[in-house]
């Protein structure tokens, strides 16, 4: 079954073609990550059109890429929620208006369900059920993956999700937007120990909160200039990663280890190197199994979303062309 998905939630535009929910046809991304820089994060009205203007482009070289007409496609998934709600319309509405002039049903994909899907295109041999850390810019969970379309969310971000942790703090540092490749960057050169960052506690044994951690990076960054001190940036950064990447890092493999499931890790903050060392280091001590997708499949893309709608496909059903798209929505 081949499926055309589509992609717009937030500030990248994406079309793919998937083959059986695990062979990759073609994945193009549109990213307009350079526009929104100038801004210091996502403007959501220039969201909104840039998608406008470049999903039939990034279509038509999704199914040009992948050597098929849209009259070979099974099927269009399109994500309809979280995320920007002008930008989730602009995707869904053009997929809307393609599955009813091709006579090809429309499958509502969730994003956090597509971010879990990419990790079935890494691993054509990974079958549920497993423990997923779902980390991107606007969620962190933790998700237990009873079977393809059965999750149980055990463990939750309850205020910033961690990839939007990165990005303020990024900014109090004065790098650019999206702050998680840029602290990344700057960490490789310091000293985790630099500062002692807290702990943040939390009540669920599973939610993590990086509100306090953040507000302290920010307090000692404007205490410093208020006292004209110099600050060890490449410290700061660096025991800020730690502190975040070990609190989502122990999360996930304490829930692995306690429910006997291999471990995974998916979503746009999955690409950081400290976060997958870390994992890898505790699964291997208590012999877990780890998952993680491929780079290029981390960050957005279309290609989870179409390998997320045929697990979701229900034969002789489409969503309705009343379908709507909403901007916060538990998985
Ligand atoms: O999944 P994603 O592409 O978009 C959302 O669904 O939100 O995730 C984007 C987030 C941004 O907050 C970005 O800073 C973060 O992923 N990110 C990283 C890294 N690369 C991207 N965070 C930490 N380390 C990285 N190397
Ligand atoms: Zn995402």
């Amino acid at each position: 079954m081949l499926i055309l998905g589509i992609e717009s939630s937030c500030d990248e535009t994406a079309a793919s073609v998937v083959q059986d929910g695990r062979k990759l046809c073609s994945s193009v991304v549109a990213t307009q990550i350079a526009e929104h820089r100038l801004y210091g994060g996502v403007v959501p009205e220039i969201a909104s059109r840039r998608h406008i203007e470049n999903i039939v482009g990034v279509t038509r070289a999704a199914l040009d890429q992948a050597g098929v007409s849209l009259a070979q496609i099974d099927a269009v998934a399109a994500t309809f929620a979280p995320g920007l709600i002008g930008a989730l319309l602009a995707g869904l509405n053009f997929a809307k208006g393609l599955s009813y002039a091709a006579g090809k049903p429309l499958i509502a994909v969730h994003h956090l369900h597509g971010h879990i899907a990419s990790l079935y295109l890494t691993y054509p041999e990974l079958k549920p059920p497993f423990m997923a850390l779902v980390v991107s810019g606007g969620h962190s969970q933790l998700v237990h993956v009873r079977d393809y379309t059965d999750f149980e969310v055990i463990g939750r971000a309850v205020d910033d999700a961690a990839g939007e942790a990165f990005d303020k703090v990024a900014r109090t540092l004065g790098l650019p937007y999206p702050g998680g490749p840029e602290i990344s960057k700057l960490a490789a050169g310091g000293d985790p120990n630099a500062y002692h960052l807290p702990l943040p506690h939390t009540d669920g044994q599973y939610d993590v909160s990086f509100s306090g951690l953040k507000t302290a990076v920010i307090n000692l960054v404007n205490t410093a200039k208020m006292k004209g001190e110099e600050i060890d940036r490449a410290g700061l950064a660096a025991s800020f990663e730690h502190r975040v990447v070990g609190m989502l890092a122990n999360r996930l493999v304490q829930a692995a280890d306690e429910r006997g499931l291999p471990a995974a890790i998916c979503g746009g903050v999955s690409v950081n190197g400290l976060l997958r060392h870390k994992t890898q280091e505790l699964c291997g001590k208590r012999g877990i199994s780890l998952y993680f997708p491929e780079k290029s499949l981390c960050g957005d893309n279309a290609a989870m979303i179409a390998a997320a709608g045929f697990y979701e496909y229900k034969p002789g059903q489409s969503a309705p062309l009343s379908q709507n798209a909403f901007a916060n929505l538990e998985m």
